[in-house]
């Protein structure tokens, strides 16, 4: 059994559908991040996970225990908050000691639990301040200290970071996941950046409209994307249309020219009309060979951008784009240049049907 079991669960609002039957089953110590676009219900699973929001229907089991409609203390959840949400008029070791002084835990535990609190966020010498004496970076870091104060059995992060500057939040984020395999802490992290939720994720939900659209490691979402929405929202990425000439070779056609692809067909999908996308990253400038596919287009542009040069080619109605490293001894293309544009069989991907 999962240590986490959410069981198609669902969210109304009036006769707004928040969240349609959503499933997942999360392992003790795993780090999921939920990504999407504002508004396609991450934070409403993340409400009703913590217990401040009752689900439509469903239900929730953590470690084995039914937790669908205890409130929130009945459940060893921690939250922190997208704004930092700490209590202006309290010390930070008040802050991070409020849950435990509900909780009615003894003094001295207390103090304990929060010198410890602040070793772990690695600022051992702030409790005495108040919030508004620290960076924006250092509470976040006090909220998280809050949230874990009370040895929780699942954290809860709704975009912590993104009302952080840049170089903040990459090393907040590093911080973060190395702080929960410390503590081995199941945990979900909300994001709608889908470079964070590549770079840190166990596993990622992308989530669209109050759906589930995928769940992957990041290498699976990237690099296999289902659908389209998927394939966009995660990365640039060119997408074509052309039809099945042969499911059982993996044979595709796209403006008359066949491609192959590893994907597999349904022996009824011949003669079926399906998107295909290749990331910029998967193509080359090349000759054609043998074992790899080759399509012909027609060079539109080029801009050199540093370290790699992006070109943008033709093919009938699709402009495609793809990147090279920038190498001085090497001679682009030009506009209107014809080129053979490579890539292997198994970039070529077929997305789902229906979704267009
Ligand atoms: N209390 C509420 N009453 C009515 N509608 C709500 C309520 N809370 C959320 N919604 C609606 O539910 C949908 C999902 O909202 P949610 O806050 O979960 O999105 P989100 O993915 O967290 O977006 P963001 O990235 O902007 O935070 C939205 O259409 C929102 O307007
Ligand atoms: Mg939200």
């Amino acid at each position: 059994m999962a240590f986490l079991e959410i069981e198609n669960l669902h969210k109304s609002f009036g006769a707004n559908t928040a969240l349609h039957h959503f499933d997942m089953k999360i392992e003790r110590g795993e780090f999921i991040t939920f990504l999407g676009p504002s508004g396609c219900g991450k934070t409403t699973v993340l409400r009703m996970i913590a217990g401040f929001e009752n689900p439509t229907r469903g239900v929730i089991r953590l470690d084995g225990r039914d937790v669908t409609h205890l409130r929130t203390r009945q459940r060893k959840v921690g939250m922190v908050f997208q704004s930092y949400a700490l209590f202006p008029n309290m010390t930070v070791a008040d802050n991070i000691g409020f849950g435990l002084r509900v909780a009615r835990r003894p003094q001295d535990e207390i103090r304990k639990r929060v010198e410890e609190m602040l070793e772990l966020i690695k600022l051992p010498n702030v409790g005495e301040r108040y919030p508004w004496q620290l960076s924006g970076g250092q509470q976040q870091r006090v909220a998280l200290a809050r949230a874990l104060a009370g040895k929780p059995q699942v954290l809860l992060l709704d975009e912590p970071l993104s009302a952080l500057d840049a170089k903040i939040r990459i090393s907040l984020r590093q911080d973060i996941r190395a702080l929960q395999r410390e503590l081995g802490i199941t945990s979900i992290f909300v994001t709608h950046d889908q470079e964070e939720a590549l770079s840190i994720s166990d596993r990622i939900v992308v989530m669209n409209e109050g759906r589930v659209e995928q769940v992957g490691t990041s290498s699976e979402i990237y690099n296999y994307p289902r659908t389209r929405f998927v394939a966009s929202f995660v990365g640039t990425l060119n997408i074509l249309s052309g039809h099945v000439v042969d499911p059982a070779s993996g044979t595709m056609a796209v403006d008359g020219q066949e491609l192959v692809t590893t994907q597999q067909l349904a022996p009824d999908d011949a003669g079926k009309k399906r998107l295909l996308a290749l990331r910029p990253e998967a193509i080359v400038l090349e000759a054609p060979a043998a074992g790899r596919n080759t399509l012909a287009a027609t060079v539109e542009e080029v801009s050199f951008l540093g370290a790699v040069v992006r070109i943008r080619a033709r093919v009938k109605d699709a402009v495609i784009s793809l990147d090279v490293f920038n190498d001085p001894n090497r001679r682009l293309p030009e506009r209107g240049q014809p080129v053979a544009l490579g890539f292997s069989h198994e970039n070529l991907l077929v997305l789902e049907e229906g979704a267009a």
